[in-house]
């Protein structure tokens, strides 16, 4: 059946408000608009932004809100002046635009799009309203992408055509996940051979961090997890030692300048909490160490640590999502990916279907999982 130019009625999991449960509902999705693209969502992952959604700890989100930001699909119907995709194809929705106009997109040294959430609101489409209607009310998009649904529909500076070959339940986490952890060890820190790295939290991106030190030839990667059933996965991805911190008396960054001698000469935070990122930043060197954020730190919460710190040449920065121009970037990740260059899969711990949505986010909560696809 045809199904352009029509409204489609398909389920999605809906943040009613912050703090409550997402639902599973009926949603009406109208169909794409000027520069936007109607795509069919076949896997989505949950990422621990999601969970921040559902808290209501992530700024900028207005509710009712369709969460999910790490998916794959299939386009269903394009709008008038898209060029960059056509029904049919696989594709992954940009949890970061790659606008290719505005000043950071005519950068090469940032990916940081003027149009992400961070710098312009994403909880309608560009026009200022929404596509998706449930029981009569406009429901919220998220990050422009709203993977939590069976149809979504994002503008063309989110959407990025890939292989055909490529399994979408797997290259899902190429949306966010992988890319941010893998990118962070090759594009901010861009970690040398030889070099020592601690890795501070051991989930689905703290692990792709530690697969992308091992690929970039770093000789010591620790990984640090107050969850040791964390440990097995780390060290089959490349960690060739892990530490809890629960197991020591002295604070963490005293183990590891002892373990290391002088300190490592990359340290990633991967958990989004502001005690483990000074104690990643007095990890490393301190005349050359670099400490890299990656996850999401608590917004608006001043960070203190002594300047010391950063006086005698340590380097603290930021990584968003792996420093990847995302619409350059996916499709080359995934094509690697069918070459074998690295495997993700190892991040995936359950494979479950939509409607057990909610089963899934008690796996996250539980600590039992690493990454979760719901699949449509
Ligand atoms: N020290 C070390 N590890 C910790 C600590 C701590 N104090 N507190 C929590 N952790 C560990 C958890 O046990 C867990 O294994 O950090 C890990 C975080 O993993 P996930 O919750 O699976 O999060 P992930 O999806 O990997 O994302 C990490 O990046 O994308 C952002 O919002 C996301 O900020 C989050 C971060
Ligand atoms: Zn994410
Ligand atoms: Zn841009």
């Amino acid at each position: 059946m045809d199904t352009s130019g029509k409204v489609i009625t398909c389920k999605a999991a809906i943040a009613w408000e912050p703090g409550k449960p997402l639902s599973i509902e009926e949603v009406e999705v109208a169909p794409p608009k000027s520069h936007e693209v109607r795509v069919k969502i076949i896997a989505t992952g949950i990422c621990g932004t999601d969970d921040h959604v559902l808290s209501g700890s992530f700024p900028n989100v207005h509710y009712p809100v369709i969460p999910g930001h790490e998916g794959a699909g299939i386009v269903e119907s394009i709008g008038k002046g898209v060029t960059c995709v056509k029904p049919g194809d696989k594709v992954i929705p940009l949890c970061l635009p790659q606008c290719g106009e505005c000043e950071s997109c005519l950068r090469s040294n940032t990916n940081c799009c003027l149009k992400t959430h961070l710098c312009a609101p994403q909880n309608l489409m560009p026009d200022k309203t929404s596509r998706f209607i449930c029981k009569g009310k406009q429901i919220h998009h998220f990050l422009w992408i709203s993977t939590f649904s069976e149809y979504t529909v994002m503008p063309d500076s989110t959407v990025v055509k890939i292989d055909e070959a490529a399994p979408l339940d797997k290259v899902c986490l190429f949306g966010c996940g992988f890319s941010t952890g893998y990118g962070a060890a090759l594009n901010t820190a861009q970690v040398t051979p030889g070099s020592t790295c601690a890795i501070f939290g051991l989930g689905g991106v703290g692990l792709s961090v530690v697969m992308g030190c091992k690929a970039a030839g770093a000789s010591q990667i620790i990984g640090i997890d107050i969850n040791k059933d964390k440990f097995v996965k780390a060290e089959e991805v490349g960690a060739t030692e892990c530490l809890n911190p629960h197991d020591y008396e002295k604070p963490i960054q005293d183990v590891l300048m002892e373990k290391t001698g002088h300190g490592v000469d990359y340290a990633f935070e991967v958990v989004g909490c502001l005690d483990t990122l000074t104690a990643a930043l007095a990890s490393c060197h301190r005349g050359c160490g670099v400490c890299v954020m990656v996850g999401v730190p608590p917004s608006g919460s001043p960070l203190s640590f002594d300047p010391m710190l950063l006086f005698t040449g340590r380097t603290l920065k930021g990584s968003f999502i792996g420093g990847w121009k995302m619409k350059d970037s996916i499709p080359q990740l995934v094509s690697s990916y069918l070459e074998g260059k690295f495997k993700p899969d190892v991040l995936i711990s359950h494979t479950l279907p939509f409607s057990k949505i909610s089963e899934a986010f008690a796996l996250v909560h539980a600590g039992k999982s690493i990454r979760i696809i719901l699949v449509f």
